[in-house]
């Protein structure tokens, strides 16, 4: 097995893959905030598939969680993390402490306008902020040539590519299709905080949004008609609380009122007593025989 380094310091770092740009090597990153399950070391795989060299990110970032968020309680465990990443092919691993990223007087921001503005965007004030700040930061100390983040959080893929165009960062995005459970349950590290009850009830989120799927290939337009059948099932097959449900155009991320042709995204976001669950499936669009990204 691959026995990756662990760095600390974002100066020693940024040096280090200086002098990894220099000998000639391509460098792939993968942020992540640690917690590490199949899903992240799926995209450690796909990083060590297309990059000379494989860093991956362990950084559980405050910016981007609201009060009354769990960054305190967030599971944090370096030698885990460090064993499943080097068994994904990670040469690197990347854990600067808070206060190597935030030092005493930070005071610069990101911010990322309109595909930040509704689904996660409009239930989490604040959070993309720290999310571009935090993955704007992580480029520049790990100076990567690609860059791979998982479909399972979708908006934050928007999100991301809008930054890295707006900003010239000239970083390759990849996007991973989303890992499950074998029953459907998108995998995430939030997943641990359920009651064997709840994480018996959370794969109704899947099964919901393949109903949704299966509506709108059958041909349905009316969004209304779509997510109301996605929340029916919901309600009616679990005690899970709904945030939003949601039908949006796949690259702007605007809710839609009538399905078109082009790809989509349908999404949500539900509440299992504390713990709150994300999930999508992006629709690709009609008449290409392209099958969407999972
Ligand atoms: P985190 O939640 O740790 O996720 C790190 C990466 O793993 C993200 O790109 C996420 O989409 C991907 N991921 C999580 N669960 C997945 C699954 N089941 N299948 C495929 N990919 C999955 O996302 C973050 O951290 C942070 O916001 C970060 C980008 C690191 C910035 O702090």
């Amino acid at each position: 097995m691959n026995s990756p380094r662990v760095l600390t310091a974002p100066a020693g770092m940024r040096d280090e893959s200086e002098r990894l740009r220099r000998t000639g090597n391509r460098i792939a990153v993968v942020p992540t905030m640690g917690a590490l399950h199949e899903g992240h070391a799926s995209l450690i795989r796909i990083a060590r598939g297309a990059a000379d060299v494989v860093i991956t990110t362990v950084f559980v970032n405050p910016s981007q969680f609201g009060p009354g968020e769990d960054y305190a309680r967030y599971p944090r465990d370096l030698r885990r993390d460090v064993e499943i990443a080097g068994e994904a092919g990670a040469d690197i691993v990347f854990a600067p402490p808070a206060a190597g990223v935030y030092p005493d007087g930070y005071a610069t921001w990101v911010t990322v306008e309109g595909v930040t503005e509704g689904l996660e965007g409009g239930v989490r004030p604040g959070h993309f902020r720290g999310v571009a700040t935090v993955v704007t930061k992580i480029f520049n100390m790990t100076r990567p040539h690609l860059a791979v983040f998982g479909q399972k959080d979708a908006q934050q893929v928007a999100v991301i590519r809008r930054l890295t165009r707006d900003l010239d960062f000239g970083v390759e995005i990849l996007v991973a299709p989303t890992v499950r459970e074998p029953d459907g349950l998108a995998m995430s590290s939030r997943n641990a905080y359920l009651s064997p009850e709840e994480r018996r009830e959370a794969p109704v989120l899947y099964r919901s949004l393949c109903r949704g799927e299966v509506l709108l290939r059958g041909g349905e337009r009316d969004a209304a008609r779509v997510t109301a059948e996605v929340r029916r099932i919901i309600r009616s097959e679990s005690r899970g609380e709904i945030d939003y449900v949601s039908l949006a155009d796949g690259e702007t991320l605007r809710e839609i009122e009538s399905a078109g042709d082009g790809p989509m995204l349908l999404s949500l976001a539900v509440r299992f007593g504390a713990t709150r669950l994300i999930d999508n499936v992006p629709i690709a669009a009609r008449h290409t025989g392209e099958e969407p990204k999972r």
